[in-house]
């Protein structure tokens, strides 16, 4: 009897709570969800709060800890049926019945896998990363997923760094505008409905400046490199509406970000306002013993909590020392309390009391379903970057016999990279399946993964390579060698790759290399032997399809590189938006050959460069070729001198020169000349997505708010300040003449 009554009551409480109609405006929320969280606040014991606060993963006694009320999120669960159980067990069971948040990586696609996200910052292209988000929320959701990991803000300098493949690159800005395309597509118009997951924007903050490029180590950065460079991204998506963030590994300058008051407080909640959930990364709060920053787990809760953490993400620090350390006067139940508000207010937005179990028999209804392939086929056209094609080899459309080789060519879980937890192989297209139909094969592996050393079936290859019209040979890396630990001292194409790409160069017959990688790796010797390379990073599901048209010449290339190509590993960290130095390359360098033997000790010059590689990259930030040219006229200005409340109009003249309808993203850069502090020589502030038929020409316009070119200065004032300025618009950030602009 008791149970029912309980049950009953449950109901009552249940139904009180579950009146929020799912609609309302874009981004729109439940508005008394902070309402009904209050509500339910009262009512809850300690215990019960810290249970709140306790997020566990799949396989650590989740259905004893629900039933208890002892857990209030668990992730790396996806069966539907699991899922309903641990829910069942939670909201039946326990006294309460608060519903779990079930969360999980969704990093790009749940099962219909995109190009990881590295690769979708190449294609320059918020609405279709959006649409990306879109699917992976609805697939996931389906399966009862109702919170992602992701989007990865991280501004990453350093492709030793295997975590570059999970963000979008080096540049802020464009860490930015992908972010929020994701937070949208995640959250949809509104986070209360059932096919909507709440983003988290991670890592809080600075992981990507690891030094060394090593993953978890310590990263240096000042107040102003933070404001200026790292911390833009997060603004931008918490502007946009991002439900939850996620604290980092790193210490920066010696304080984890998970025990960081200055982060989580100071800056997150008094300066920004937003009103989000705060989730640890895994462990990261027990972590901070190792750091040397907790003396025990019990001091580490107290730290997060105090810094303003509201979830921890498995350390058990929070459910097993909490209730100690409110005894002890070390945490107030205020903070905890704030804690549970925002997990709760969560909850009651994701409409989870209303309906907290996932239709099981519907679950699966949604996974790669034709429009989903259909936005990743898109995504993966538009994420390749051609970075060669000498002679114009490709398209290869007149090739009649085509030799595919490589360990690349036909691995559909390679394929998919890293973060693909929940993509199915068996749905992946490789190269080798999509060029089958377009023309008449010869596969040879000549490789069995990234890193084989094997060159025993090479004459096979060799053999192979003389009969065919030309070559495609898929290189690159394992999934494996990318993503989170993944850090790598040595970016050439691992095992005997190089060695490959070479033989079948030697056969005299047109080569396309197409790298499938999970960061830029460094192929300036691979360039050499081939007369054309498509850099696809690992294009996900659909990505055989997508380069098979791009090589076919279905459609041309237009991805762009989100971060700078490196001659060689020694020059990262490499960034295009660095500071001038006093003493910058100038085209006098003498290189390593060159030195005469006995050279004077000042003889070579003296500016910022190596002596071995010398100091430009291989390929810069934003470059990217495609089966058309492009001309670019001069930028015209609306007005050469500015308000700071004024608004910048620049516009260029663009023409494809080529005889292929193409796509180029047309890209606008600043240069703040002189500043209270040194300013990086330039800064990407606009991007377009322009596709003009052959001979084509159209103007390109761009409007910019002078106050977009605040930034953080000497007095640690983020301002405009009056001066003279650069703008480039280009192909690319090495490219373009500049025109001067002041601001008064
Ligand atoms: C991992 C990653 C983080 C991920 C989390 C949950 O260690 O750092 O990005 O979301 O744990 O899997």
């Amino acid at each position: 009897m008791k149970t029912y009554m309980r049950n009953i009551a449950l109901a009552c409480c249940a139904a009180a709570f579950c009146t929020v109609s799912c609609s309302g405006p874009s981004g729109g929320r439940d508005a008394d969800a902070g309402k009904k969280a209050d509500e339910l606040l009262a009512r809850m014991t300690l215990r019960e709060k810290i249970g709140q606060m306790n997020q566990v993963s799949g396989g650590y006694g989740l259905m004893d800890m629900a039933a208890k009320g002892e857990v209030g999120s668990i992730l790396n669960c996806v069966d539907p049926v699991e899922i309903n159980a641990v829910q069942k067990a939670a909201v039946e069971q326990s006294r309460l019945g608060i519903p779990l948040l079930v969360s999980r990586d969704v990093i790009h696609g749940f099962r219909t896998i995109f190009p990881i996200p590295l690769g979708q910052a190449a294609t320059f292209d918020p609405a279709i990363v959006e649409r990306g988000a879109r699917v992976a929320a609805v697939e996931a959701s389906a399966s009862g997923i109702r919170w992602t990991f992701s989007p990865m803000l991280d501004v990453a300098r350093d492709p030793r760094w295997g975590r570059v493949a999970e963000g979008s690159g080096e540049d802020p800005y464009l860490a930015s505008l992908m972010g929020e395309a994701m937070v949208r597509g995640y959250q949809g118009d509104s986070l209360c409905s059932r096919s909507s997951i709440a983003a988290c924007i991670k890592h809080f903050a600075g992981y990507g400046a690891a030094e060394g490029g090593r993953d978890y180590n310590s990263t240096m950065i000042s107040e102003r490199s933070l404001r200026n460079t790292y911390l833009p991204p997060f603004k931008a998506c918490a502007d946009a509406g991002a439900a939850t963030l996620m604290t980092s590994f790193n210490e920066i300058d010696g304080v984890p970000s998970t025990g960081n008051r200055w982060l989580l407080k100071d800056i997150l909640r008094d300066e920004w306002g937003w009103e989000g959930m705060v989730v640890t990364d895994w462990n990261s709060a027990g972590e901070m013993i190792a750091h040397g920053f907790s003396r025990d787990l019990e001091h580490s809760a107290e730290q997060a909590l105090n810094a303003g953490v509201d979830m921890d993400m498995m350390s058990f620090g929070f459910i097993s020392h909490m209730e100690k350390l409110v005894a002890e006067g070390r945490v107030s139940e205020d903070d905890i309390d704030r804690a549970v508000r925002n997990i709760l207010k969560l909850k009651f937005e994701l409409g989870l009391f209303d309906s907290p179990y996932v239709d099981v028999e519907a679950s699966a209804a949604a996974d790669y379903a034709p429009e989903h392939l259909e936005a990743a086929y898109q995504c993966a056209l538009e994420s390749a970057v051609l970075l060669k094609n000498e002679g114009s080899v490709l398209p290869l459309d007149n090739a009649g016999t085509v030799l595919v080789t490589g360990p690349l060519a036909d691995a559909p879980y390679e394929q998919m990279g890293t973060w693909a937890f929940d993509g199915q192989k068996e749905h992946v297209v490789t190269p080798l399946a999509a060029l089958r139909s377009r023309y008449d094969v010869i596969w040879e592996p000549g490789l069995e993964y990234s890193r084989d050393t094997d060159k025993s079936s090479f004459a096979r290859v060799r053999a192979a390579a003389a009969k065919a019209d030309a070559a495609i040979v898929f290189v690159g890396e394992e999934a494996i060698l990318s993503g989170e630990a993944h850090s790598l001292s040595d970016l050439c194409m691992q095992g005997s790759q190089s060695e490959l790409l070479r033989a079948v160069h030697e056969s005299g017959k047109p080569v396309v290399a197409v790298v499938m990688a999970g960061r830029p790796l460094t192929i300036e010797r691979d360039l050499e032997n081939c007369d054309a390379m498509l850099y696809a990073f690992h294009p996900g599901t659909m990505g055989g399809p997508a380069l098979a048209d791009l090589i076919s010449g279905k459609a041309s290339p237009s991805g762009k590189l989100p971060m700078t190509m490196l001659r060689h590993a020694g020059q990262a960290p490499f960034y295009y938006n660095h500071n001038n130095t006093g003493r910058p390359c100038n085209g006098t360098e003498t290189l390593l050959a060159d030195i005469p033997v006995g050279a004077g000790q000042t003889s070579l010059g003296c500016t910022s460069y190596y002596l071995d590689t010398g100091y430009g990259p291989l390929f810069p930030f934003g470059y990217g070729l495609s089966y058309a040219s492009f001309s670019y006229g001069k930028p015209e200005l609306e007005s050469f001198s500015l308000e700071r409340d004024g608004i910048l109009r620049a516009s260029v003249r663009l023409e494809n020169t080529g005889d292929m309808t193409a796509t180029e993203v047309v890209q606008l850069y600043v240069q703040d000349i002189v500043g209270s502090v040194v300013r990086p020589v330039k800064e990407l502030r606009r991007f377009e997505r322009v596709t003009l038929a052959p001979g084509e020409s159209r103007a390109v316009g761009f409007e910019l708010p002078v106050s977009e070119l605040a930034f953080w200065n000497a007095e640690m004032e983020h301002v405009v300040e009056p001066g003279d300025f650069r703008l480039w618009i280009a192909g690319d950030s090495a490219s373009g003449e500049p025109v001067l602009f002041t601001v008064r």
